[in-house]
């Protein structure tokens, strides 16, 4: 089984919750290729597509969005899912977090994917103050939370998800 990773990252995030996705699958005799977003010419010969990228402006990056409305004819003959990151999707206002967690729908439904990732991501240096009060963010919340044992688990459902007929 030929499945495919690809993700568009600003900080390297995404694809660091590819590679470890990938580790999953490639334990299940999968083979795997994580590709860049924007290196993506032929996706024929994959069985299952993954497609990844950050959350920015509490939405998902445009290019991922760009690259499902522009690839959605393949992608719906296609067994696919979509993951993000998201370093407020645990620790913020209820109101951005329904933001979040609703963000990838429209691109869901135009493909008809599968499953739906969804896990922390991280930060490089704390919020100021008033920002940290605007997102509603615990002061003690660490750069990093990411939940590698969600990424873990989300990987095993995508095994079943792809070997089933
Ligand atoms: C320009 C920018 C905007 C961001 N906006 C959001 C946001 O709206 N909501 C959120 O939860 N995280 C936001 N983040 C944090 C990212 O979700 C987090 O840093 C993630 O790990 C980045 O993934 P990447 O390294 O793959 O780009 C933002 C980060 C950047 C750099």
């Amino acid at each position: 089984m030929n499945i495919l990773i690809t993700y568009m990252t600003k900080t390297n995030t995404t694809k660091e919750v590819g590679q470890k996705i990938a580790q999953v699958l490639s334990a299940h005799d999968m083979s795997v290729d994580l590709i860049p977003i924007q290196d993506i010419s032929d996706m024929i010969k994959y069985d299952g597509i993954i497609i990844g990228g950050p959350i920015n402006g509490m939405k998902w990056v445009p290019e991922a969005v760009a690259f499902i409305n522009e690839n959605q004819a393949l992608l719906r003959q296609k067994k696919t899912a979509l993951y993000f990151v998201s370093y407020l999707l645990h620790n913020s206002r209820k109101i951005w977090k329904r933001s979040i967690r609703t963000s990838l729908n429209p691109s869901k439904n135009i493909i008809n994917a599968g499953e739906i990732g969804m896990f922390g991501g991280k930060i490089e240096q704390s919020f100021p103050t008033p920002v940290r009060w605007l997102f509603g963010v615990n002061k003690d919340l660490p750069l990093d939370t990411i939940k590698w044992d969600d990424v873990i688990k989300w990987a095993n459902e995508l095994v079943e998800y792809f070997k089933k007929d």
